[in-house]
């Protein structure tokens, strides 16, 4: 049987518990696909990091031997701003060469978009968000006297990474609706000229894939306008960042969200997009359905193709047959909803 190392990090606040509820979706796709993970627990989050638990770039190098991580959300309210996702976010973006941030935008019923008259066919895209260049996460520098400061920090991008995210970009597209946008703001920010050129090099070699081009603030009104002009999106780290979240509150809010952090072919990372929420943690009111959809980007990524379509399938099923309610908390008992997608799974309902 097929075993596949995944390492599992709950993080903090509804983390553990969202993910312990994906893990038996996972568990029930194991025993209809007939394969087996081997799972291994990492104590890692902004709460650890309080109680002295700090997690260094030595401690990102072991991953390396895992197939997959799994991530529940980092973040405590008494953190020092910006400590965990420095170490843990982006030690493990960057540690681990993680380029692609991968967060598709489904919206999985008519009831949960905010926009009037859009249904499921109109709202399905992806967002390729660039993961380890751009402005982010970068040392800042300050100088000048008290009260007449400058602080500084550096905007990278290499033609290396450029290209890589847009081929990624590309490839995708081509399985998809054949459609890329490129979401820059090139005409402010011209350094991302290089992001131009990079559509237009790589392009080259993907003919059957029609291409355009969109300064961000332009495309986020488009988002909300025209949800359905987009099939693949591919943007650098800052501005997937934005938009990405506004994708999400699209299809129905963060709750929705799930993403992968990937190198394709080696290790990496999956995570719902919403992040810690403390005052629903321990309640068991927390929607499983973005970490249940980040272990079908997950199972895709391992090579179980079929097992990520089921996983998949089974949250739209619990959508139409109405037995996920919702995707915020509150909307459903977390153990619930995932017990309702894993029976679906293992039934093969999907
Ligand atoms: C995300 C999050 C992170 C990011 C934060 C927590 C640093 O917002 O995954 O989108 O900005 O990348
Ligand atoms: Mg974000």
């Amino acid at each position: 049987m097929k075993t596949h190392r995944l390492a599992v990090i709950g993080g903090d606040g509804i983390g553990p518990e969202v993910t312990s509820a994906a893990l038996s979706v996972l568990d029930a796709a194991e025993r209809r696909f007939g394969f087996h993970t081997e799972r291994t627990a990492l104590e890692w989050s902004a709460e650890g990091y309080l109680r002295g638990l700090k997690v260094t770039a030595e401690m990102i190098e072991p991953l390396r031997s895992y197939d997959a991580i799994l991530l529940g959300a980092i973040g405590h309210p008494d953190a020092p701003r910006g400590q965990p996702e420095h170490d843990i976010i982006f030690g493990l973006r960057r540690g681990l060469d993680l380029y692609v941030n991968l967060r598709p935008i489904v919206l999985y019923h008519d009831s949960l978009t905010p926009l009037r008259g859009r249904t499921t066919k109109d709202i399905d895209l992806t967002i390729v968000r660039e993961n380890t260049e751009d402005v982010y996460g970068r040392p800042v520098e300050r100088s000048g006297p008290p009260g007449d400061e400058t602080v500084k920090s550096e905007m990278i991008f290499t033609r290396r990474g450029t290209e890589r995210i847009v081929r990624y970009a590309f490839e995708l597209a081509r399985r998809r609706r054949k459609k890329l946008t490129l979401v820059d703001k090139s005409n402010a920010l011209r350094l991302q000229e290089i992001y131009r050129e990079a559509l237009a090099a790589v392009g080259a070699e993907f003919p059957d894939v029609e291409t355009d081009a969109m300064y961000v603030d332009a495309a986020c009104m488009w988002l909300v306008l025209h949800p359905e002009r987009f099939d693949v999106i591919v943007t650098t780290n800052l501005f997937g960042d934005i938009v990405s979240d506004l994708g999400a509150a699209v299809a129905g809010g963060l709750g929705s969200g799930a993403s992968g952090n990937i190198h394709p072919g080696r290790v990496s990372v999956f995570e719902p997009i919403h992040g810690s929420a403390p005052k629903y943690a321990g309640q068991g009111v927390a929607s499983p359905v973005g970490a249940i959809g980040a272990v079908a980007l997950m199972l895709e990524h391992l090579g179980q193709a079929d097992a990520a379509r089921a996983v998949d399938g089974a949250l739209r099923e619990g959508f139409r047959a109405d037995r996920i309610k919702g995707v915020d908390a509150g909307s459903g008992r977390t153990m619930d909803v995932a017990y309702a997608v894993a029976r679906s799974v293992r039934e093969g309902a999907a």
